[in-house]
């Protein structure tokens, strides 16, 4: 959720103001995600590199989080959206605390939207996270890519389809690294405050028009492959007088 700092100053205004508004638009995007039955759906809310900006911001973010669950606590559950946070909550206050351990209990058996908030969130550090935990519990046994994915902070949640980042810059800068392997990027010189629901589903049904091949061939090229191999077999049929 990038560009809210810019959009704010390009309006004259402090980049808190600019996380204010950006705050806003973090409803409406969970709201729409919901509304098209999305898997899941991780926000981008604090990085482990964002506690190296100044006091004052870091602090509107806490309190910005804090007000968002207050306030859609239990619009979260009322919508059948199954919420969690990502990434190091340790040094948030009790309070703010408490209120993610009620939202994630209450929200437990919801079934629909997988919402996850990825606060003092780092890529990396979810690898090492997930490395460290399965060595703790199994010393001396090999590691799998399996594995690891099953230690991911919200492995229910799969892998990433779709990356957006907002803000016009094009980088992943440090998140779900493992999870995006094949995530499909899409990048929007949109400022965050500005972005709408309306341009979500747009990326959305823009990207699900891409062909993703994993590695793999492509659909057609598949097709021309099994045409070559009908022509082989023909050619070797003759070959063996059938
Ligand atoms: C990056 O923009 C954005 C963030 C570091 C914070 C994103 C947070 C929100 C959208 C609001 C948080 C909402 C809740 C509910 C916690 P930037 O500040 O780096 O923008 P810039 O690149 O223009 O400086």
């Amino acid at each position: 959720m990038d560009g809210n700092g810019r959009w704010a100053n390009e309006r004259r205004h402090t980049r808190v103001w600019g996380h204010i508004r950006g705050a806003r638009v973090v409803n409406e995007i969970v709201r729409s995600a919901s509304e098209i039955n999305l898997k899941a759906l991780t926000l981008y809310a604090f990085s482990t590199e964002n506690w190296n900006r100044p006091k004052e911001e870091v602090q509107t973010l806490f309190r910005l989080l804090k007000k968002f669950l207050i306030r859609e606590g239990e619009n979260i559950v009322a919508n059948n959206v199954q919420f969690k946070m990502i990434g190091d909550i340790s040094h948030l206050n009790e309070e703010t605390k408490n209120l993610i351990k009620k939202i994630e209990s209450e929200s437990s058996d919801c079934d629909g939207l997988k919402l996850n908030f990825a606060f003092s969130y780092g890529g990396r550090r979810e690898i090492v996270d997930a490395v460290n935990s399965f060595v703790a519990q199994n010393p001396g046994k090999p590691l799998t890519e399996d594995i690891i994915s099953s230690r991911m902070y919200r492995p229910d949640a799969g892998d990433v389809d779709l990356m957006i980042r907002s803000g016009g810059d094009q980088r992943i800068s440090n998140f779900m690294l493992w999870e995006s392997n094949y995530a499909e990027l899409f990048f929007t010189a949109t400022k965050w405050p500005d972005f709408t629901s309306k341009e979500f589903v747009q990326i959305i049904d823009e990207v699900a028009k891409r062909e993703r091949r994993f590695g793999a061939l492509s659909k057609s090229a598949n097709i021309k492959q099994e045409g070559n191999n009908a022509e082989k077999e023909k050619m070797e049929a003759i070959s063996h007088g059938n």
